[in-house]
């Protein structure tokens, strides 16, 4: 009867150990991936073109959700929802690949923002902007 009462007290041990192993690890992968959300409702966002040099992104928050402003080769710029149109997680820029690359299931998108692997069912939806002065206005 001891003998039971051992295990099901080590049992119990265990699976809280297991428990709180999980949940530390979970944390951080769930952080990194989840939409940001910062609260943030600014229905117009203006960036410093500066800030978006050739071949390179700059993601800011637009609407309560992640957006990107991409600068692509050759001087083009294009903002897009950051938000992947598969499960929602937040895309990534890979500046050697000049693509986008969402970490949850491997979907990759253009810099126009189409699908070129991966899951992903559409293109990430493009944002209204206009340059002027120095300045890209999203919105
Ligand atoms: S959430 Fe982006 S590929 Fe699944």
């Amino acid at each position: 009867m001891e003998r039971n009462g051992r295990r099901t007290f080590l049992g119990v041990c265990l699976g809280g150990l297991a428990a709180a192993v999980a949940a530390v690890t979970a944390w951080p992968v769930y952080r990194y991936l989840a939409p940001r959300s910062t609260g943030a409702t600014a229905a117009r966002v203006d960036i410093p073109e500066k800030d978006v040099p050739e071949g390179e992104a700059r993601f800011f928050e637009f609407n309560g959700a992640s957006a990107v402003v991409v600068r692509k080769r050759g001087g083009g710029l294009i903002a897009l929802s950051a938000v992947c149109t598969h499960l929602g997680c937040i895309v990534q820029w890979e500046k050697d690949k000049q693509d986008f690359l969402c970490p949850c299931h491997g979907g990759h998108y253009s810099p126009e923002g189409a699908v070129t692997a991966g899951p992903p069912p559409k293109p990430l939806t493009k944002l209204p902007f206009s340059v002027a002065n120095g300045t890209i206005t999203v919105g």
